[in-house]
């Protein structure tokens, strides 16, 4: 039985408690939650970004019958702009009839077309036929068979130029190919032939896949952190430059993600693939106000994490960085007379979008070199907009000594906000249910911006929704909360467990998704105190390090108890006794502490001590309180 007290009021939780969090990992952008159907629609995907790809991934080149000619990539002087340069080139000789072209195998199986659906097609091109090239754009099954009565075009002139039309599915299939095909002779230079579904999220153009976002909407989720993860903070920090043509692989950098499609320069990213970038920053930004969520951008802090540890030493970079994020602040919520704020008017929302929070940083290893970095762009942003919240972060892991650095440096220099991410075994969310309890309530507040019991069966999935109970009764200093990763392609599954799934034409939500879905629609105001009786208390072995992460390595301490959520106490040491001088308490079962040696200002000791709780205890809910004395 579960006993409530109605007059008894625990604490609020804000209606943003809950949220999602983005990156394009799994291959959850491009062939995904954007819906472009045309993959490598802009022939960039080279082997300098992935090995197996060249300029042609994704195409094949062929003609009708009596159709002749050659295709080959080329990045030459007749590219289409200087950060979109690679581009298809096609010698056509078909002086006598027939057509000769490029045919693209979309995503996954195919491209998903629905019958009846609406497909705008677009593609820049020029010709030097004198007289023009007349191309015919056909929607089509593998052994040829229409799905579409096929779009004509003429190109004209040797200048790039766009051209539009619209293709009417005739039939519902996840196996389209699209065909472009060229008559006459001639040069053809083909770029950024795209393929968009009509029926985008809220019909937006450039806009993302209805059944994903649907999905994502249905949450209700109160903020979006994005668009990484590792994705943000690793690879090369130099943005584009066109003097070295493409670095590949470099960090995520906001500015490469908006403004005309034409014009965002592909990169690789950290998960190993090809990112358009047509699901940029405007994109994001305008997906959570549709949602109604509040973004919440990560940028790169010039220390990555990830594995690469790696710090800048260049000044002029760092202050570039900087410059850029204070600039991302000024795009999402400058007046449109201002340059960056005038981009997001121009893109086609004058209002702001009223940015509130923006992370510096993800999973960084090396504290001091990340944190001198976090304190340069956290005070850059304050002195700009002291209304934004700058949200540092805890390292890749719940404990240890990296995090426990980046705690003691944002408490000592009152940062707002700590981002923590741990993924663990469904035992551990179940163990570590009292995890915030011990939080210091004078700050920083907690932003649990990644966070998953390791796979994606029921249990695990239980194991969430208990964790996040313990997260509501902490809803004081745990403010923000987003599992992770939220999308996963099946055909490429590079992070699992995953939070929704998909191939081409469909997708469903995982069991962690209906808990998330569940919590997220059901905010409520505070939380209410209860005390639990019956067989959901029944004895539980406790095992390993109990509440460690709540010690703080400077501190020393004058009373450490472990308790019943009903305030029994199980054992406590107010030192008084000296070292090891646990005092059990009767009938609350069996505690052997073997903790050896320690002192009452070793707070080292003090974490052997309470690692070694060695304590075959019975019993199935506690807290540990300590009462700190310095530090
Ligand atoms: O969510 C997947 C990855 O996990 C994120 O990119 C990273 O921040 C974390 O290690």
């Amino acid at each position: 039985s579960i006993e409530v007290d109605p007059d008894a009021r625990g604490v609020e939780i804000g209606d943003r408690m809950y949220g999602i969090f983005v990156e394009d990992i799994n291959f959850a952008a491009d062939g995904g939650l954007y819906a472009e159907l045309v993959r490598n629609r802009s022939f960039e995907f080279l082997p300098a970004d992935n090995r197996a790809y060249t300029g042609m991934t994704a195409w094949t080149a062929g003609g009708e019958a009596g159709g002749a000619g050659t295709a080959a990539t080329a990045d030459d002087a007749g590219r289409l702009n200087e950060r979109n340069r690679t581009y298809l080139r096609l010698d056509l000789a078909n002086p006598d009839g027939g057509r000769y072209g490029v045919t693209n195998s979309g995503y996954n199986t195919g491209v998903a077309l629905t019958a009846g659906g609406r497909y705008d097609l677009s593609l820049w091109a020029r010709t030097d036929a004198a007289a023009g090239t007349p191309l015919t754009v056909a929607l089509h099954d593998e052994a040829g068979a229409p799905l579409a009565a096929p779009l004509g075009l003429t190109v004209r002139g040797d200048g790039w130029a766009k051209y539009t039309g619209t293709l009417r599915a005739t039939r519902t299939t996840d196996r389209g190919r699209l065909s472009v095909r060229a008559a006459g002779t001639g040069t053809l230079r083909l770029d950024m032939v795209s393929l968009f579904p009509r029926d985008t999220y809220k019909g937006r153009p450039n806009g993302l896949r209805r059944d994903l976002a649907e999905k994502i909407a249905a949450l209700r989720p109160g903020f979006i952190r994005l668009p990484g993860g590792c994705l943000v903070n690793t690879g090369s920090m130099y943005g584009y430059d066109a003097a070295s043509n493409y670095p590949r692989a470099r960090s995520y950098q906001w500015k490469d993600t908006v403004g005309a499609v034409e014009t965002r320069a592909t990169n690789a990213n950290f998960w190993g693939y090809n990112q358009s970038y047509g699901l940029g920053y405007f994109e994001y930004f305008q997906f959570a106000e549709d949602i109604g969520a509040m973004p919440l951008p990560v940028v790169p802090a010039l220390v990555t994490g990830c594995g690469q540890n790696r710090a800048t030493d260049d000044e002029a970079l760092l202050e570039r960085h900087i410059q850029d994020t204070l600039d991302l602040v000024e795009f999402a919520n400058g007046p449109v007379t201002s340059t960056w704020g005038g981009l997001r008017a121009s893109m086609g929302h004058p209002a702001p979008f009223g940015l509130t929070h923006v992370a510096v940083g993800n999973e960084e290893n090396l504290p001091d070199q990340f944190f001198a970095n976090f304190q340069r762009f956290r005070a850059a942003i304050e002195a700009r907009y002291p209304g934004i919240t700058v949200v540092g972060n805890s390292g890749p892991d719940d404990t240890g000594a990296t995090f426990d650095r980046l705690w003691e440096l944002s408490r000592a220099t009152g940062v707002d906000m700590v981002d923590e991410h741990y993924y663990n075994s469904p035992t551990w969310f179940l163990q570590n249910n009292a995890r915030y309890d011990g939080y210091d309530r004078a700050g920083p507040q907690v932003f649990l911006g990644e966070y998953a019991s390791q796979d994606n069966k029921l249990f695990n999935s239980l194991a969430e929704a208990a964790y996040m109970t313990g997260l509501e009764r902490n809803a004081d200093i745990v403010k923000l909360a987003s599992y992770a990763p939220l999308l996963a392609n099946i055909d490429h599954v590079q992070w699992r467990p995953d939070l929704i799934w998909f191939d081409g034409d469909e997708s469903w939500g995982s069991t962690s998704y209906q808990v998330q879905k569940l919590f997220m629609n059901n905010v409520g105001d505070r939380t209410v105190p209860t005390t639990m009786s019956g067989p959901g208390t029944q004895p539980q072995p406790i095992t390993g390090r109990i509440g460690l992460s709540t010690w703080a390595t400077s501190a020393t301490y004058d009373d450490v108890r472990v308790t019943t959520p009903d305030g029994t106490v199980l054992f406590s040491d107010d030192f008084s006794a000296g070292a090891g001088a646990w005092t059990p308490v009767a009938g609350r079962g069996t505690w052997a502490v073997t903790g050896g040696a320690y002192t009452q200002s070793d707070t080292a000791a003090l974490d052997t001590m309470v690692a070694a709780a060695d304590i075959s205890a019975t019993d199935y809910d506690y807290s540990v309180k300590a009462t700190k004395n310095s530090g």
